[in-house]
């Protein structure tokens, strides 16, 4: 009975160890494959029209951008299925647009460059008290804080091996930008190429 017992016992324990092995087999070979993140930036943005009319909380905006993404694997080709551009002013969201330009193919060390982003239109916003006074600020300054946010789905490439779709989980990738405001001739502010952050799409992925 007993000399039973420690075979389930021992039988156990080497089902155990064979797991772990797998596991930790899989997580090394997944390290030295696991790619390198994307690099975003955005190279120049500009801002036509920004006005925000209080009777009927409605903002009239036309901002352009120019969007670089870095591919710098070595051995990895990027897939990018969709890119999703989000505009926020303070906390409120007031564009969203997926680019046309996707699907598009990265290759391995390749720079893809994404000129001539438009959000144009006309939005609801509920701004608060903090959003108002910023805007009324920042209209006498020249410069707005937008932050620009990315939303995408990726597939990466080994040679002929596809992975599924890997998409950043939790918050997105997030640019945060002081846009010149070109319609006001009193300005002359030029916009720094501003890199974005928190980019997890590979290291954090939701598949
Ligand atoms: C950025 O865009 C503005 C407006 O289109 C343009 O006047 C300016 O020359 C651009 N700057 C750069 C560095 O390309
Ligand atoms: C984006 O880049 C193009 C040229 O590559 C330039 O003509 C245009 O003014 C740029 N726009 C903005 C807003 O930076
Ligand atoms: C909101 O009001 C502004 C100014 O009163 C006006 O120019 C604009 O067309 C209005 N927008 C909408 C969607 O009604
Ligand atoms: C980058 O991609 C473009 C378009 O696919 C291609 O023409 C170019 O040769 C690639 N450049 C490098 C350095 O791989």
């Amino acid at each position: 009975m007993t000399g039973r017992r420690a075979c389930i016992d021992c039988s156990f324990f080497l089902f155990c160890n064979t797991i772990l092995c797998f596991t930790l087999v899989f997580f090394v070979v997944w390290s030295i494959f696991l790619p390198e993140e994307p690099k975003f930036s955005i190279t120049n943005a500009s801002i036509t029209q920004f006005d925000f009319a209080k009777t009927n909380k409605t903002l009239h905006y036309n901002l352009e951008l120019n969007i670089t993404i870095r591919n710098q694997n070595n051995k990895v080709d990027i897939y990018y299925n969709d890119i999703q551009v989000i505009a926020n002013y303070g906390k409120k969201r007031f564009a969203m647009r997926t680019l046309d330009s996707t699907p598009f193919h990265q290759g391995h060390k390749n720079t893809t460059i994404l000129n001539h982003v438009v959000l144009e239109g006309q939005q609801l916003v509920q701004f608060g008290d903090t959003e108002l006074s910023q805007l009324k600020a920042e209209t006498d300054t020249g410069f707005y804080s937008i932050d620009v946010l990315l939303a995408l789905r990726v597939k990466v490439g080994y040679d002929i091996f596809k992975t599924r779709y890997y998409q950043q989980s939790g918050s997105k990738i997030n640019c945060k930008l002081k846009v010149p405001s070109n319609f006001n001739e009193k300005f002359s502010g030029r916009f720094k190429t501003t890199k974005c952050g928190n980019v997890y799409i590979m290291s954090d992925p939701v598949v």
